[in-house]
């Protein structure tokens, strides 16, 4: 690999040239099943024909313009976002182009809104211990593992992590006082596919309703449909105030978006964000695509079906080595004996047998968040992949 590149990454010895549905070739040639979407980005799959025509073409008659103008592909993209996501009470959007940044425009409006309605000195913002909502200063310190706090301090001041699922400690950090927001992904990704108590998340809206305090749910993982509705926090028939999301929204290109409901829609006046690519109009095309293709109900149900399946067969092997499985759709994770990241390298290695893409989240977990239009047969054919690795 080339030495160029900041050290920051622990890149595994393989060279990807093409993708194709659920598949990924190396410039070997090998192929590989693909269980990872890029960690949540490439939920219709690699090179998915309506996605390549619509970026192609877009790229063909305007790839950028500057947000001081109007672009009807941008606009067409955000009113159809809205729309899907009206059942969560969504009502206007701001585009961005990535996670961490959706998430910053996230505290940005808990912060002024909170200014607005109740003065200075409540801007605190509580999130979890486990979570994880970005690699910005300001996104590190949201993230509740003190595993990122460290060697890039000063952080962001005004920022405090307490357990999931402890009542106690809820009810006292969402202080009416000194909280502005509370900072929550509906299923944690990064620290194991664990989604929230359905009592615990209710009652933490209950108390935001109660103290003006902004709910936030971060489905920047978790959303577009990953876990069989749009986004993750219909399962709990709930409407935050603010939601973020990224990653598979335009399904391989970069997007972000930090939407707002009735409370907090109207926070953000001229002059205090932007961003010089948010909502860019290849972005814009491709995410209509992947909002037209997830955003139906029969796929979402598929979705809900597909990941029951997985969830089933690695259940049905009964292996010792398989300590626990769960899920919600296509975000699914194993906890295991063994370490997992030998495990991810040895699914890779071998010239004989397609190599599978898995994730870890943490030692001994994988996770496995396949692309949205793999195959039943596909599906089988990974995990026998995994079957024989597990020995
Ligand atoms: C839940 C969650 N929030 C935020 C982020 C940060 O997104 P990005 O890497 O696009 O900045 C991630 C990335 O893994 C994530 O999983």
């Amino acid at each position: 690999m080339a030495d160029v590149f900041m050290n920051t990454y622990h890149r595994l010895p393989v060279n990807f040239a093409r993708g194709e549905g659920a598949w990924l070739f190396d410039t070997g040639g090998k192929k590989y099943l693909d269980f990872s979407s890029g960690i949540a980005v490439n939920c219709l799959g690699h090179a998915y024909p309506p996605l390549v025509k619509a970026i192609a073409e877009q790229a063909a008659r305007l790839n950028h313009v500057c947000n001081y103008y109007q672009s009807d592909v941008s606009a067409a993209f955000a009113e159809k976002l809205m729309a899907a996501c009206a059942p969560a009470g969504m009502k206007r959007v701001f585009l961005a182009n990535s996670g961490a940044e959706a998430n910053e425009g996230a505290i940005k409006i808990a912060r002024k809104y909170s200014l607005l309605r109740h003065g200075a000195n409540r801007h605190r913002i509580v999130t979890l211990r486990g979570s994880f909502h970005g690699r910005t200063v300001t996104t590190l310190s949201a993230t509740g593992q003190d595993l990122f706090h460290k060697d890039f301090g000063p952080f962001t001041e005004g920022f405090s992590y307490i357990p999931a699922g402890d009542m106690d400690a809820l009810d006292k950090a969402l202080d009416g006082d000194t909280v502005a927001g509370f900072l929550v992904e509906a299923v944690q990704g990064e620290s194991g596919v664990r989604p929230l108590e359905r009592e615990y998340i209710e009652r933490a809206a209950g108390l935001c309703a109660e103290r003006d305090i902004l709910l936030l749910f971060d489905e920047i993982q978790c959303g577009m449909g990953r876990t069989g509705s749009f986004l993750a926090c219909e399962a709990y028939g709930l409407k935050p105030d603010v939601v973020t999301l990224a990653k598979g929204l335009a399904g391989g290109i970069p997007v972000g978006a930090v939407l707002a409901g009735d409370k907090a829609a109207d926070v953000l006046q001229v002059g205090d964000h932007g961003s010089t690519f948010g909502g860019n109009p290849i972005a814009a095309a491709a995410g209509l695509v992947v909002l037209d293709t997830v955003n139906r109900k029969p796929f979402l149900d598929e979705i809900v079906r597909k990941g029951e399946k997985l969830r089933s067969i690695i259940l049905g092997w009964k292996h010792p080595k398989v300590k626990e499985v769960r899920g919600r759709g296509l975000m699914a994770a194993a906890d295991i004996e063994d370490e997992a990241w030998p495990l991810l390298e040895r699914a890779l290695a071998g010239a004989a047998t397609p190599g599978l893409l898995m994730l870890s989240a943490g030692k001994n977990t994988l996770r496995f968040l396949p692309p949205y239009i793999i195959s039943d047969a596909e599906l089988e054919q990974g995990l026998e992949i995994l079957r024989g690795l597990l020995g």
